[in-house]
C-alpha cells in the first residue's frame, strides 16, 4: 500500500544559469555526482516504493525529461500539470488518482532537488511515519534541526520532552520573517520543515474538504475522470481554476494533526550555490570545483561550476560563484546569490 508523489514541478531560478525553466534543478547533476538529483532522489524511494507506485507531479513541459532520466516510470504515472500552481492543488490531485487507484495507499510526497546523506536513517524514519500513519489520522513531516534562523522554511513547534518519535506539531509556521525566526531559533523547540510529508491518501483529501474546500470542489467534480482518457481534458479546462497556494500555508498551518518526527541526518534543500559547497570537498582555500579542474592561485572560498569538463585558472579571485553553462557564463559575488533569481530575470529581459 506504500505510494510516493514526488514533485518536480518547481524552476530552480537560484541556480541560474545551470538551472532554467527548460531544464530546471532537479533535472541537473547540480552536484556533479553523475545523476540528476531527480534521479537520486527516485532511486532513493525505491527502496521502500514498488515502482509502478511512484507518481511524479510535474509540468506538462517536463514530461519528456522524465522519460529520458527515468524510463522505467511510465506515461500514466507522470501527472502533468498545465499550469504552475504551486503545490497544494498538485497533491491534491496526486492524493485523488492514488486514492483512486487503491483507498487503503500511504503516500510519501517529496521533492526531487533535495539533497540527504545518510539513506538507511532515511528509510527508516520513512517506514516510522508510514506505521504511524497507517494506524492513526496524521498528516506527518520530517523536521530537521534548525542552524540558522532561515527564512526560507516551515517551522515547527513541537514539545521535544514528548514521548515517542512521532510528536504532535503545536504550531507550524511557514516562512517567518526574520524576527521571527530568531525567536524560533532561540526557542530551542523549533524543527525546519523538510517538506517531505507522510499521510493516507484517504486522510490527506478529507483535510483538503475541511481546509481549502473551494479547491476540493474544482477537483472532486472529476471523480470519475481520474486515471481515464478523459483525465488530460479535464485538467485542462479546470487546473487553472485552482488557487496558487503550497500545502504549507494551505493545510500544515491550518490542520490539528500534523505530527513532526525529528530527524537528526543531514539534509540540504540546496537553496543556493553555498549550499551546494557545503556538501562538496573543496581545497585548502576553501574553492570548490564541479565538473572541472580548478587551479586556484591566490585565490579563496569561490565554488566553480562548468558544463563540460575544463580546466578553469583562477588568480586573486575570492568569494566567487563563476557557473558556465552553454551560452551563459556567470561570475557573482556570493554575497550577492539570493539575487541570482533577479539576475536571470533581467538577462531574460534584456536579451
Ligand atoms: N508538481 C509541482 N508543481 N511541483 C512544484 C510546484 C508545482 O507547481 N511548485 C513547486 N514544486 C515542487 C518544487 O520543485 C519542490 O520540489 C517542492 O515542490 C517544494 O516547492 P518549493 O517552491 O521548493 O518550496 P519552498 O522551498 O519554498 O518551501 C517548501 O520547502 C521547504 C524545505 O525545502 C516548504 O515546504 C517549506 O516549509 C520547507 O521548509
Ligand atoms: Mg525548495
Amino acid at each position: 500500500n506504500y505510494y510516493a508523489i514526488l514533485m518536480a514541478g518547481g524552476v530552480g531560478s537560484r541556480f541560474w544559469p545551470s538551472s532554467k525553466s527548460s531544464n530546471p534543478k532537479q533535472f541537473i547533476d547540480v552536484l556533479g555526482f553523475g545523476e540528476s538529483l531527480f534521479q537520486t532522489t527516485y532511486n532513493r524511494l525505491l527502496k521502500l516504493i514498488p515502482a509502478e507506485n511512484i507518481y511524479v507531479l510535474t509540468n506538462e513541459k517536463y514530461v519528456e525529461m522524465i522519460r529520458e532520466q527515468v524510463p522505467q516510470i511510465k506515461y500514466e504515472q507522470i501527472v502533468p500539470e498545465p499550469e504552475m500552481r504551486n503545490t497544494a492543488p498538485s497533491i491534491l490531485l496526486g492524493a485523488l488518482k492514488i486514492y483512486k487507484a487503491n483507498p487503503k495507499a500511504l503516500t510519501i510526497v517529496a521533492p526531487s532537488d533535495h539533497w540527504l546523506k545518510d539513506e538507511d536513517a532515511f528509510i527508516d524514519s520513512i517506514q516510522l511515519a508510514f506505521d504511524s500513519a497507517e494506524k492513526k489520522d496524521r498528516l506527518i513531516t520530517l523536521g530537521i534541526e534548525p542552524t540558522n534562523p532561515n527564512t526560507g522554511y516551515g517551522y515547527i513547534k513541537y514539545d521535544p520532552e514528548e514521548k515517542g518519535k512521532v510528536k504532535k506539531v503545536e504550531k507550524f509556521t511557514e516562512k517567518p520573517n526574520e524576527k521571527k525566526a530568531q525567536e524560533f531559533l532561540d526557542a530551542g523547540n523549533y524543527a525546519w520543515n523538510a517538506g517531505i510529508f507522510i499521510w493516507s491518501a484517504k486522510f490527506i483529501i478529507e483535510n483538503f474538504k475541511k481546509y481549502l474546500p473551494e479547491m476540493y470542489s474544482i477537483f472532486e467534480k472529476g471523480e470519475e475522470i481520474w486515471n481515464t482518457s478523459e483525465e488530460k481534458e479535464f485538467l485542462n479546462e479546470n487546473y487553472a481554476n485552482a488557487a496558487n497556494l503550497s500545502i504549507d500555508y494551505g493545510i500544515m498551518e491550518k490542520s490539528d494533526s500534523v505530527y513532526v518526527i525529528p530527524v537528526k541526518y543531514h539534509w540540504s534543500d540546496l537553496g543556493t550555490w553555498s549550499s551546494v559547497q557545503t556538501e562538496l570537498p573543496s581545497d585548502e582555500e576553501d574553492n570548490t570545483a564541479v565538473n572541472c579542474r580548478l587551479l586556484a592561485y591566490d585565490s579563496e572560498n569561490n565554488i566553480v561550476s562548468t558544463k563540460e569538463k575544463k580546466i578553469v585558472v583562477l588568480d586573486e579571485l575570492s568569494g566567487y560563484i563563476v557557473v558556465e553553462d552553454k551560452d551563459v557564463l556567470m561570475i557573482v559575488p556570493k554575497s550577492k546569490e539570493q539575487e541570482i533569481k533577479e539576475i536571470r530575470e533581467r538577462v531574460m529581459k534584456d536579451f
